[in-house]
């Protein structure tokens, strides 16, 4: 089946030749077509140019675009959609004046989900993440990667990381596994932590691997989660099971992990709150993609990461959610990049290319989505009238989207 979307006021993010990421001063540039057509066959993009090229195509759906844009869809590379139950009342907590870090240290944050995680059936876990997926693809969301972690047993790890590859069956959009058995120290093993990383190494990660439940490993490297010499072993050990490291570094304290992620070749260094002139350094000439999650930083009141001077450096950064209960409950990436824009200092072009082909190539799927290129997956949104593409952040908290193509089709 042949659709052609045509008087399409702006056709956004348009790459003649495939790329895998852009990078510092590349980044501010955002290449469209104004008064374009797209042609999809069936789930893929075969065609597009200026309306003055427009192709006569004979059988075809026609969809008129006069007055909206249509971009590529979102490509979120770091979530935790998968949970049970929401931490509202942490949220109420911190109001009153307590901290994260108190919260957690009482037993609150990600040990207080993971025993709603472990109390929660399979089939129960799987309808209240399959409706966090619908509401993030009705928000523009087209690929996303998503984390076990809130388990925290081989029983409970395995239980997510099944519900993530239902979804992945059910739903259209490209799915990525990565498997956080590394999140936190469960309260059992507080006082012997080499005990839970053994679990970890030789009972979690086997298992894993032998059912192909995911394909990125991610350790919470930070003061009082992991350290670093903990993240590199584990780091290792997905490794020789084949599983490729994006890692959380960064988000209170530069402790060295992203250093070690580097060195290991992580896929992705994630949140990088806070950086050093060192972190920064590091970086560079690595094919490691830094990942901000500025509704992370503004939901929690933290600093945001240092997108000028990572740009600025001629590195790439990629914009997330990082959808989770606890520190970002928002899957919404247009108020990622509303919020990149304004907290972050990105302008609306380096805030599109992070949030598409560099999310894109965060999760490994530059040559299937992040642009609009021929070949690559007919998954986009179309806007409501717009007047322009930086009208997108601008009117922050508003729904721009009119509609959503998942695989060419809309609904
Ligand atoms: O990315 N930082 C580590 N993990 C999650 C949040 C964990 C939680 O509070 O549930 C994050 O922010
Ligand atoms: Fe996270």
């Amino acid at each position: 089946m042949i659709t052609v979307f045509k008087n399409i006021k702006e056709l956004i993010q348009t790459r003649e030749e495939n790329i895998n990421k852009v990078s510092g001063e590349e980044m501010n540039i955002l290449p469209t077509i104004k008064n374009a057509f797209l042609v999809i066959e069936n789930d893929r993009i075969i065609n597009f140019g200026s309306m003055k090229n427009i192709p006569t195509i004979t059988n075809a759906t026609i969809v008129d675009c006069t007055g909206k844009m249509i971009f590529p869809s979102w490509c979120d590379s770091h979530t935790h959609i998968v949970y049970a139950g929401n931490r509202e009342q942490e949220f109420v907590d911190r109001i009153n004046g307590l901290t994260y870090e108190e919260i957690a240290n009482r037993g609150g944050g990600i040990l207080n989900s993971a025993k709603k995680l472990q109390e929660t059936s399979e089939e129960e876990l799987y309808k209240q993440s399959a409706k966090r997926l619908e509401e993030i693809i009705l928000l523009g969301t087209g690929a996303v990667e998503i984390k076990s972690g809130y388990g925290l047993t081989l029983a409970a790890e395995l239980k997510m990381l099944r519900v993530i590859k239902k979804l992945k069956e059910n739903f259209g959009i490209p799915i990525k596994a990565t498997f956080l058995g590394a999140h936190a120290f469960p309260a059992a093993y507080k006082t012997n932590e080499e005990g839970y990383i053994d679990v970890i190494i030789n009972e979690m990660l086997p298992k894993v691997a032998s059912e192909n439940l995911a394909e990125f490993i991610d350790i919470f490297c930070e003061s009082g989660y992991f350290t670093v010499k903990q993240t590199e072993k584990i780091i290792q050990a997905g490794k020789k099971h084949g599983l490729q490291p994006k890692i959380h570094v960064n988000q209170f304290t530069s402790i060295g992990g992203l250093e070690a992620s580097v060195r290991n070749n992580a896929l992705s260094v994630d949140h990088l709150e806070v950086m050093t002139l060192n972190d920064i350094a590091v970086l560079k000439g690595s094919n490691t993609m830094p990942v901000a999650l500025p509704s992370c930083s503004y939901f929690l009141s933290i600093p945001y990461t240092p997108a000028r001077k990572i740009i600025d450096t001629g590195l790439p950064l990629a914009l997330a959610t990082d959808y989770n209960p606890g520190s970002t409950p928002s899957g919404n990436m247009n108020f990622v990049v509303a919020t990149a824009c304004v907290k972050m200092k990105m302008t609306p072009e380096e805030a599109i290319n992070a949030a598409t082909i560099n999310g894109a190539y965060a999760m490994n799927l530059s040559n299937e989505v992040g642009s609009i290129t021929k070949g690559k997956k007919a998954n986009f949104f179309i806007t409501k009238e717009i007047p322009s593409y930086g009208f997108l952040p601008y009117s922050f908290g508003t729904n721009v989207i009119e509609t959503v193509y998942v695989n060419g089709k809309n609904g």
